[in-house]
């Protein structure tokens, strides 16, 4: 039987789900009983990312304020995809204004999208979320797993708005190589986390769950999601696609929120479990990053097999360094590719919308909710 006990002390129970009512467990307890059971109040000195002891139901004391400012901006920058005009893009698409490359290009690119987000939200909710212990932290990843969702709503909405075949682009992740070795390189870690047997509490566990947090923040939304971003984003400079490209310029500012945060969770855990970053680990990060490169680059040939949009696949072998190196960076790993310039400054630019109002001359870019609204 289930204790009040084992409700208050998450380590006992390394989900740290609430379960003292589930399925009826509590049903015989009364107030005698619940008048004998431990009631320390939390504190901050509890407080983990991995594997705590605090009760994971109070949100407060904040131990990583850092977490709870991440998920106050997330909220603050919200936006849904049907609030974007795109007249533009339905006139444009159904005109002979676009090359055959261009098209490809759009084609495969929402082809890669379609499913990663659903990938991503999937292994937030189902995976992540379970083994993170800490209720500020859990705050982010429940308004991440929603921003997941409105990037599906918004290539749905792309997919719909031009009228494309749908089985074809969501279907791409099957159909097509570039995408399917991606998302094959991606699953074996997400599966880590969404294995129902998995739990973190013995260094081999966690060093699992950090693998997969890395692999997660750092290559697929730090690393896969950047060819197909500039792409986008290129057509819209060319005021090509604009509504297409608004919409991807929210969704690279909120993933450069989830990759920020997950960084900051990676670094933590480091810091707070510094015997799981051991140098055969380190090295397996590495060899991790630079498949992930050379996938990445695969992907970037096989939608642009000839230049297109004053870019070319070249320019993306640079990039993905320059990203690579930058990633191992903010994370504490040595970087792969020495001196890896940037051929995309620009990009700086599209994930400040603050810097740049109305870049692409279509509506206001700048969206900031009732929530962040003052009341005086
Ligand atoms: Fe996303
Ligand atoms: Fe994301």
């Amino acid at each position: 039987m289930l204790t009040f006990e084992d409700n208050i002390k998450p380590a006992a129970m390394p989900l740290g789900v609430g379960r003292a009512t589930a399925g009826g467990a509590s049903a015989d307890w009364d107030v005698a009983q619940a008048e004998q059971a431990p009631t320390a109040r939390v504190r901050v000195e509890d407080k983990a990312i991995i594997n705590s002891r605090a009760d994971v139901n109070q949100l407060v004391p904040f131990k990583y304020k850092w977490a709870w400012e991440k998920y106050l901006a997330a909220c603050a920058n919200h936006w849904m995809p049907q609030e974007v005009n795109m007249t533009a893009d339905i006139a444009l698409w159904k005109s002979d204004r676009l090359s055959e490359d261009e098209r490809r290009l759009v084609k495969r690119n929402l082809g890669f999208f379609t499913t990663a987000d659903s990938l991503a939200a999937n292994n937030i909710v189902l995976g992540t979320y379970r083994h993170i212990s800490n209720p500020e932290c859990r705050q982010f990843l429940l308004r991440q797993a929603f921003e997941e969702a409105i990037h599906t709503h918004a290539y749905q909405y792309i997919v719909e708005s031009l009228g494309l075949d749908e089985g074809e682009v969501f279907n791409a992740y099957h159909e097509v190589a570039s995408i399917r070795a991606k998302d094959e390189f991606l699953i074996p870690f997400i599966e880590t986390l969404t294995d129902p047997a998995f739990k973190t509490g013995t260094p081999e566990a966690d060093q699992k769950l950090l693998r997969s947090l890395i692999v997660f923040a750092c290559i697929m939304e730090g690393l896969f999601f950047y060819v197909g971003f500039v792409q986008i984003l290129a057509l819209g400079r060319q005021n090509k696609m604009t509504g297409a490209a608004e919409q991807y310029q929210y969704i690279l500012r909120d993933e450069s929120m989830h990759l920020n945060f997950g960084v900051d969770v990676i670094n933590q855990i480091k810091m707070e479990n510094p015997h799981l970053w051991t140098p055969e680990f380190r090295n397996e990060i590495r060899g991790l990053f630079l498949k992930a490169v050379e996938l990445e680059y695969a992907y970037a040939e096989d939608t642009m097999p000839r230049g297109v949009l004053g870019l070319n696949a070249g320019m993306f072998k640079e990039y993905l360094r320059f990203i690579a190196n930058r990633r191992c960076q903010q994370i504490g790993i040595d970087v792969l590719y020495p001196g890896a310039t940037n051929p995309f400054p620009w990009m700086a630019e599209m994930i400040d919308l603050k810097k740049e109002k109305n870049f692409f001359e279509t509506r206001v870019t700048e969206y900031q909710s009732g929530g962040a609204l003052s009341w005086d």
